[in-house]
């Protein structure tokens, strides 16, 4: 009866009920294989997705939500879109290509030191590993195991860190140098959101070519211009490999930033979120040293980065920006929400979620800015299609199929960003279909 009960409850609280029924039929061939929600959630962060079933198109995961006190823990439910997949390992709705662990229910653990518990274990200054020896509390997640068990660098997100950045205290942190806000979206300066004007962002990652050279003259003719009567300028974070220099130079000579992108774009996401400083110094400051030695940029004028797949490396690729004078990163992506949040910098902790979990998010502070990546609504009529998860380039809003709904897409996402709090709108560039080429400049 117990089982059945439990079984219910997965089923009212799974959104698709044909996936329920196939939960069902498996597990009456095979009742031993029947766990209860309880048993399911037992020492399962609530934030952490799983599959109840390996068979199926991999696309339905649940987590254990335990908000409501009162029923108890429900298993949430959800479904990435048509052909995608969802990724364990990185906690994601990704292309089913990319997605490698289909037959894998759930993350691996790891041993987690006991940050919280009612009374302190230790004396003060001290932390417990998860095998209640006590350690010094600035040896947790400092790289480098220091616990018997190597829980100390288990814990280490944005939120769990006990070394992490403090909360944003606004008296402390002023512009010019600094800002923040607690939820982000607060707009600098305190200014009213109808005087502050909607920015766009255009940015564009990859080399720079004959493939795209004819896009940017296109998009970049001089007969676009701000309401200040200069020319709309872009962003090009760009990678060694196939680029033409003498096209860079062309670029920055009119004007445009240059800003890096890496210099392998190593084609595997694990390299960059796991990178090591030396890493992160060759990737980015090497990359820069190359961009001015070929392009003859000696202006001091490259001072962004934007991390390959947008994989953020934490701690150590933020470390590295610091050393190396590099004024601003542009890889954290926010996820959609109703506020979009505007710019900030990395004193402070930072005011959204760290988006995806297999994301490395910067926990300690860093005087470094925060050029945020609001995700885009990809839907291109609000009115009727359900709501979906963000996308942030806006060619990977992959459900967008004519040039007309690209186009309506992106009006779509202007007006959120402009009639809430008009944070820069980013529009993030990789490369072009025909259609989106086309509606791209018919927005401009
Ligand atoms: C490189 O770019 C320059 C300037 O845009 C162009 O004149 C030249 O033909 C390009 N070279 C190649 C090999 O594409
Ligand atoms: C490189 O830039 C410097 C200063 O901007 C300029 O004087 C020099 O002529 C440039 N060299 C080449 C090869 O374009």
């Amino acid at each position: 009866m117990t089982s059945r009960l439990a079984f219910a409850a997965i089923c009212i609280a799974l959104l698709v009920t044909s996936e329920c029924a196939r939960f069902k039929r498996q597990n009456d061939e095979d009742e031993t294989e029947e766990k209860s929600v309880e048993e399911l959630c037992e020492n399962r962060p609530p934030d952490e997705y799983f599959r109840l079933t390996t068979d199926g198109d991999c696309r339905d995961v649940v987590r254990c939500d335990k908000a409501d006190g009162n029923i108890g823990t429900r298993l949430a439910g959800v479904r990435c879109p048509t052909g995608l997949a969802f990724d364990i390992e990185r906690q994601t709705c990704d292309w089913k290509t990319n997605v490698k662990n289909c037959r894998q229910v759930e993350k691996p653990r790891k041993v987690l030191p006991n940050l919280k518990t009612d009374e302190p274990i230790c004396p003060d200054g001290k932390l417990s590993c998860g095998n209640g020896e006590c350690i010094n509390k600035d040896l947790f997640c400092n790289d480098t195991p220091d616990c018997k068990d190597g829980s100390d660098e288990n814990s280490c997100s944005v939120e769990t860190d006990p070394n992490r950045a403090p909360d944003c205290d606004q008296s402390q942190c002023q512009l010019p140098d600094c800002f923040c806000s607690a939820d982000g979206t607060r707009i600098p300066g305190s200014i009213e959101p109808n005087q502050v004007p909607q920015m766009i962002t255009l940015t564009f990652n990859g080399a720079i070519n004959i493939d795209n050279i004819d896009l940017y003259e296109e998009i970049f003719n001089g007969q676009r211009q701000n309401p200040n009567g200069c020319q709309i300028k872009g962003t090009f974070f760009m990678n060694h490999k196939y680029t033409n220099y003498s096209a860079v130079q062309d670029l920055h000579r009119r004007g445009h930033e240059i800003a890096v992108f890496s210099l392998t774009h190593r084609d595997d996401p694990k390299y960059w979120t796991s990178g090591s400083y030396d890493d992160w110094l060759a990737e980015m400051a090497g990359g820069r040293l190359i961009i001015e030695r070929f392009a003859n940029i000696s202006d001091g004028s490259i001072i962004g980065v934007r991390a390959p797949y947008l994989r953020v490396g934490g701690n150590k690729q933020f470390e590295m920006m610091a050393d190396q004078f590099f004024v601003y990163d542009a890889s954290i992506t926010a996820s959609l929400s109703r506020v979009p949040i505007w710019p900030y910098t990395l004193y402070f902790r930072m005011p959204h979620k760290c988006n995806g979990n297999a994301q490395n998010c910067p926990s300690k502070s860093h005087p470094v800015w925060e050029i945020v990546m609001n995700e885009l609504d990809r839907r291109d009529d609000p009115s009727f299609d359900e709501s979906l998860p963000g996308c942030h380039m806006v060619d990977s809003c992959s459900n967008i199929q004519s040039g007309d709904q690209f186009g309506r897409l992106l009006r779509h996402n202007f007006n959120r960003h402009f009639n809430s709090n008009r944070a820069p709108l980013g529009e993030s560039n990789r490369n072009f279909r025909d259609h989106i080429k086309f509606q791209l400049l018919k927005y401009f």
